[in-house]
């Protein structure tokens, strides 16, 4: 926990340990002003009035100090938060931005995005709201305990004796509590994902079941998170209950040794002697009691913070992507990929198996091959989304471990599958591939990707807002405007993952002109569903099942049998298809 806490300060780390050696002393002065009661009682039992006024000077002493020292620690802990606050996220976003651009699936972008959120305003809480109280309710015991030792053996033994077991009981308590909680986050986390899915897929849901919208999945979820919000409100209330029953268990032995205690004393003379450590260890009993039962209702509220704590942890333990210690420079545009294996996972089956392939500066390769045969998977390997199992993947001659990230990014410009948009206006989606670009450099790659076309139909041209994600475009326009943005970027590398819905005509031609265009230029791979691009290419690799089954040229490949020509066959037939409703028969492969 304090790891994760110091990791999540960075440089403001000495705050966090300052504030910690503060409220130990903290709860050490306050537990000496308990004690420190005693000698006053005593000396006014023993009717030495000035030994009572001496011994009250360093109680009072004690009391302005704590009091004092309150003020400071609670301002400390506050200051712990507020720095949380203010670094915790930047450590944790520079954190994510060192690991694989594949880690960023659903699922832990959704607890990302949850823990930065929630999470980090339920740390900050922490410091103020829960250690202080926390640390001070087991330090001031101990100093009574000691005190206790002093005046009786026995009663000091059992108090002694009752911290560990008192502490077995609130883990005991904190593990069953944490079970619940890992579900409810685990069910709440499955719902919210539910809730983005089911708003983004309505006309899919709704087309497919009706009126309902299909919401059984989300109410599913619901349902789900509602058991275990109603079993995790069952766990907390007993955790309270049976860690206050805990304390209160000691306070009764303690109370029960002071009782046996007296009955040994029941038919003596009542010395002074002798009352005076009974009456002080009676007082001593319920000053130790009242900080354990803070710490007994506090546990819940740290147990809830701890899953955050969990993640964060979580998330600082996934390695970054290793980065080269001296650099190398790419030296041209060729992309090379040597015996590449790849798996996801170390459970999961090899996605790609020995993968040799040479693609020279300059030159276009086509992709193709079934859906999951491991085309996209290839690309992010070039890109370096994720490092390869076995072999090497080298871009201008370099292993691409061996070449700075920023480097990397610079040498390779990347059109996806889903061309994705942010808000703002067409140019500026066009800006994101050289954000200093002049508005002449703009327009040249609009026009060079297609886009000027698209614009005539737009009044407003270049500033027509694309809406979130660019949805007020077409799949056909986005994905033009996504190349705009790549060919701005001027990176000797181009990848492309085509979009396989199929594009309208018009769209259809202007993405092919533009590869068309970039040929000699870059080093183009593409994924390729359109007859047009591959007939393009330089070289077509055929993979099938995370292998290359054929490579070669086009022409070569569509004379000879095999998986290449099926393509060939049913694309044709599918143009045919569609052709076929114009009238029109024409076949350029
Ligand atoms: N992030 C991932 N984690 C685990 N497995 C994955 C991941 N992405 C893809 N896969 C698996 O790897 C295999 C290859 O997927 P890939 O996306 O590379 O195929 P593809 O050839 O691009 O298919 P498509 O033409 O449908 O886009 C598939 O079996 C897929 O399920
Ligand atoms: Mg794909």
């Amino acid at each position: 926990m304090l790891n994760t806490f110091n990791r999540l300060l960075g440089n403001d780390a000495g705050i966090f340990r300052r504030y910690l050696g503060m409220t130990l002393v903290y709860g050490l002065l306050c537990g000496l002003s308990i004690v420190s009661v005693l000698p006053v009682l005593a000396s006014l039992l023993a009717n030495d009035l000035p030994a009572a006024s001496r011994w009250l000077i360093p109680l009072v002493l004690g009391v302005v100090l704590c009091w004092a020292l309150r003020r400071r620690v609670e301002r400390a802990g506050i200051r712990v938060g507020v720095a949380v606050l203010q670094q915790g996220r930047h450590r944790l976003g520079d954190h994510v931005a060192q690991l694989p651009v594949g880690w960023f699936d659903a699922h832990n972008t959704a607890r990302l995005s949850h823990v930065t959120a929630e999470g980090m305003m339920a740390l900050a809480q922490l410091p103020a709201h829960v250690f202080t109280p926390l640390i001070t309710g087991l330090v001031t015991p101990l100093v009574v305990v000691a005190a206790l030792f002093a005046l009786d053996l026995r009663m000091g033994l059992i108090a002694l004796l009752a911290l560990p077991l008192l502490l077995a009981v609130l883990v005991l308590t904190a593990r069953l509590g944490q079970r619940a909680d890992d579900r409810y986050h685990a069910s709440t986390a499955q719902a919210s994902q539910r809730m983005v899915e089911f708003a983004q897929a309505q006309s899919v849901l709704r087309a497919f079941n009706g009126e309902d919208g299909g919401s059984h999945f989300l109410e599913q979820a619901i349902t789900d998170q509602q058991q275990a919000a109603r079993r995790l409100i069952h766990v907390s209330a007993m955790s309270v209950v049976v860690n206050t029953w805990a304390v209160q268990a000691v306070f009764a032995t303690l109370l029960g040794a002071a009782l046996l205690w007296l009955g040994h004393l029941v038919g003596q003379p009542l010395a002074p002697a002798a009352l005076v450590p009974l009456v002080l260890t009676l007082l001593l009993l319920s000053r130790f009691v009242d900080p354990l039962l803070e710490v007994a209702s506090y546990s819940e509220v740290l147990r809830g913070a701890r899953s955050q704590l969990t993640t964060v942890r979580e998330l600082f333990a996934v390695q970054p992507m290793p980065q080269a210690q001296a650099p190398q420079e790419p030296a041209d545009g060729s992309v090379e990929l040597h015996e590449v294996s790849f798996r996801y996972a170390e459970n999961q089956p090899e996605t790609l198996r020995k993968i040799c392939l040479r693609v020279e500066p300059g030159s276009m390769t086509a992709l193709v091959g079934a859906s999951g045969s491991g085309k996209t998977t290839l690309m992010r390997l070039i890109a370096r989304f994720f490092d390869v199992s076995q072999g090497s993947v080298r871009v201008g001659g370099v292993d691409v471990r061996q070449i700075g990230a920023g480097r990397l990014a610079a040498q390779i410009s990347q059109i996806f599958q889903d061309a994705y948009l942010f808000q703002g206006s067409i140019a500026d989606n066009i800006r994101v591939g050289k954000p200093d670009a002049s508005e002449a450099e703009v327009l040249a790659a609009a026009r060079e990707a297609g886009v000027m076309e698209m614009l005539e139909r737009l009044p407003e041209g270049l500033d027509t807002q694309v809406g979130e994600g660019g949805t007020r475009l077409s799949g056909g326009e986005r994905q033009r405007i996504s190349i705009a943005r790549a060919l701005i970027k001027d990176a000797p590398i181009l990848l492309v993952d085509e979009a396989t819905a199929a594009l309208d005509a018009e769209n259809q031609v202007a993405i092919s002109e533009a590869l068309a265009r970039l040929r000699g230029k870059r080093t183009v791979i593409v994924i390729a569903h359109q007859l047009s691009t591959v007939a393009m290419a330089d070289q077509v690799v055929v993979l099938d099942q995370g292998q290359i089954s054929q490579q070669g040229s086009p022409a070569r490949l569509a004379q000879a049998p095999g998986l290449y020509a099926h393509f060939l066959a049913q694309r044709r037939a599918a143009k045919g298809w569609r052709i076929a409703a114009q009238s029109v028969s024409e076949d350029s492969v």
